[in-house]
């Protein structure tokens, strides 16, 4: 199986892509690693903490940034995903922190060394751990197998942005960590916008998990009831888009997707900032600022129904 360490915010998609990951046969998660993102690092680590010894998942859980590398702090989305990170469920507050002594970055750069070329790192929050783990250990380039990333937006089938009219959350909330992150000499893959846009969730699909997959099934809806709300009230569907379960699936079966390959590079400031945008490989500029990085996978397109199939099929054999 593929080892993978899970960095994270959780945050209810997270929640649900955690399971996913857990369940999948095909994937070893080894640690999961905790950032601040759609709440704060101490809601995100006791929920991850939470979910871990809940679901009996058998991770290292090591914690992580508690804000931006650099820009001023965005605060957590508590709008979509409730006080405390997971909608309307409330890890309890004598949830034990059973984390491990090594920060998020330092677990990182340890463990790739420890098992070279066979750790793909998972990220589904802002990326400030792994642009961390780049400056602990520059030499973590050559360790990791590849890194997986939910995040960014390229305007494929005209998503630009969630957050911001042309910014994605998770690279709004640190830009400098994702430029550092996919101008770093080891191979990305992203798995934005212009594919999670694409997959969805119906109301109907989780009604279905829950009624279909026990425990994990009842869960899974149970947390997503406060999503579900948010998607109904403010885009008017039922049901919700499938981001950091995405991430994963591209790990289980990167078949599942289409990429397209080249270099890609963050705004840092102003009214864009967090926009991300690819160059083509074989475009010519005479202002270039992204050749000299190499080139990254963008996931453009999505199998939307073998996705979904996936997701049932894993999570209903927790059951
Ligand atoms: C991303 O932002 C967060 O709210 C979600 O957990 C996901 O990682 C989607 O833009
Ligand atoms: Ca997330």
């Amino acid at each position: 199986a593929q080892k993978i360490i899970f960095d994270t915010d959780p945050g209810i998609d997270d929640a649900m892509a955690l399971l996913f990951a857990h369940a999948l046969p095909n994937i070893d998660m080894v640690g999961i690693t905790t950032v601040f993102g759609n709440g704060t690092i101490e809601d995100c680590t006791r929920n991850a903490c939470y979910l871990n010894d809940r679901f009996n998942m058998g991770a290292t859980v090591a914690r992580g940034a508690e804000g931006p590398l650099t820009r001023d702090p965005v605060g957590p989305t508590t709008v979509v995903h409730g006080e405390h990170g997971l909608g309307t469920i409330e890890a309890p507050a004598d949830q034990p922190i059973n984390i491990d002594p090594r920060s998020a970055p330092v677990y990182m750069s340890e463990m790739a060394r420890a098992h070279p070329g066979e750790i793909t790192l998972v990220a589904v929050g802002p990326l400030t751990n792994l642009a961390l783990a780049l400056e602990y250990d520059p030499e973590i380039v050559n360790y990791v197998k590849e890194v997986v990333i939910m995040g960014a937006a390229f305007g494929e089938n005209g998503h630009r942005g969630n957050i911001s009219p042309v910014a994605e959350a998770n690279i709004y909330d640190d830009p400098h960590a994702a430029d550092l992150v996919f101008t770093a000499d080891w191979p990305v893959t992203i798995v934005g916008l212009d594919v999670t846009h694409q997959s969805f969730f119906s109301g109907d699909y989780l009604d279905k998990l829950r009624d279909g997959a026990g425990d994990v099934g009842q869960f899974i809806w149970d947390v997503s009831r406060f999503y579900l709300k948010f998607y109904s009230e403010r885009i008017g569907v039922d049901g919700c888009h499938v981001h950091d379960p995405s991430a994963v699936a591209y790990v289980a079966d990167p078949s599942l997707f289409i990429t397209r390959q080249g270099p890609v590079r963050v705004v840092t400031e102003g009214p864009a900032i967090g926009m991300t945008i690819q160059k083509s490989d074989d475009q010519f500029y005479h202002h270039d600022q992204w050749s000299p990085s190499r080139a990254q996978n963008v996931c453009v397109g999505v199998e939307n129904e073998r996705l979904l199939q996936l997701y049932w099929d894993s999570i209903v054999s927790l059951a």
